[in-house]
């Protein structure tokens, strides 16, 4: 009998739970092995005793996998190589990380996360010869060889509501309303929100744009009896020179956020028009996961576990063309995967004369 461990990592999405509970089933269901859910990530592998608790079937009936965040916990901070301590020094705690993981027995760990997780939980499994398999989640759609990652469609629905409500406040206040959504470095968010939630005006980091070409769609609204502008705004867009948006913690550690307050003030005073801003924020990680994430969490997940059977590790599961597949974790961190500004979506916002602020609408 194997006994595999899984433990989320990062920042959390919809859909970890549903990702949780396929390899529960799996591995017991399919193989008859035991299954631990590490707690907070790597953390629940340096305490003592272990932070970890046995997952059994009972835990795959509950609604649990229909809710939102993940039941096991997860930190987006705590390098286990350069780990802070309360007197404000770093230390390297990664072998207490990979003797956590020999004091459970496992044979296997699945480890689910964004590029920064898979790079750290590589670097552990090398380091201490553990078998690691990656399950990709970020609701930023930013890691390479998978078409998507859990979370991302269900931050789109949720975006794309957001968009539907905003577009009657629109309407009704003769307004300029301006969703600013997150994706971190990559557009994907804001792109695919933008087309499915009808914007006028869609502003990813990809695209530089003008403010006048924002200027000018929405007097070419106006001119064409419109009286009010959708417009969605991905967090990591900077203003027209370049400087980004960002958020300072008490902690010295900063985030993006708050750009859209700048660019409604930028089209008050080119327009005239009255602009009102929306930061969505957290919101696009919560909630019950969309039918899509449950699927491809159900699909990943029943993915890893057979990679495990075949003793096949250092691998990432991925979505590619309707089937999944698995790639090197090592291959899938080291690209990026930006919106592609010559791809299918951008063409499609184009045609359908959304302005992406550049000169091209
Ligand atoms: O990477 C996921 C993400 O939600 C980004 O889109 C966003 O910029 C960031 O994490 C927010 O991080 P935190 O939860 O630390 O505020």
């Amino acid at each position: 009998m194997k006994r595999i461990g899984i433990l989320t990592s990062g920042g959390d999405c919809a859909g970890l739970n549903a990702v949780i509970r396929a390899i529960t089933l799996r591995a017991i269901q399919g193989y008859g092995w035991e299954v631990y859910g590490i707690h907070q990530g790597t953390h629940g592998l340096m305490r003592r005793p272990v932070d970890a608790s046995k997952l059994d079937l009972s835990f795959c009936t509950g609604s649990l996998f229909r809710e939102g965040g993940t039941v096991l916990g997860t930190t987006n901070k705590g390098d286990p190589f350069a780990f802070p301590l309360p007197d404000g020094t770093l230390k390297d705690l990664s072998e207490n990380v990979i003797e956590g993981y020999r004091l459970l027995k496992l044979d296997a760990l699945v480890g689910i996360g964004g590029d920064g997780s898979q790079d750290i939980l590589r670097r552990l499994a090398q380091q201490g010869g553990l078998n690691l398999v990656a399950i990709p989640k970020t609701i930023d759609d930013d890691l390479s060889h998978t078409e998507h990652s859990i979370g991302f469609m269900t931050a789109v629905d949720v975006a794309t509501e957001a968009l539907d409500r905003l577009q009657p406040t629109a309407a009704s206040h003769d307004r300029v309303m301006i969703l600013e959504v997150m994706g971190r470095d990559a557009g994907h968010i804001a792109l695919v929100s933008g087309i499915a939630g009808g914007a006028d005006i869609i502003l990813i980091p990809e695209i530089p744009y003008q403010m006048k070409n924002i200027a000018d769609k929405i007097q070419s609204l106006r001119e064409a009896g419109r009286n009010f502008a959708l417009m969605v705004v991905s967090e990591a867009v900077g203003t027209e020179t370049g400087e980004k948006a960002k958020i300072m913690d008490l902690e010295g550690r900063s985030r993006y956020g708050g750009i859209s307050h700048h660019i409604a003030n930028r089209i008050t005073e080119l327009t005239g028009a009255e602009t009102r801003f929306t930061v969505l924020g957290h919101v696009q990680r919560g909630g019950q996961p969309s039918a899509q994430d449950r699927v491809l969490a159900s699909v990943f997940g029943t993915h890893a576990v057979d990679l495990i059977a075949q003793g096949k590790f250092d691998r990432m599961v991925a979505w590619q063309n309707r089937h999944v597949v698995d790639v090197s974790i090592q291959q899938a961190i080291a690209g990026y995967q930006a919106v592609d500004i010559h791809g299918s979506l951008v063409k499609t916002a184009r045609g359908l004369g959304i302005c992406l602020g550049d000169e091209n609408f």
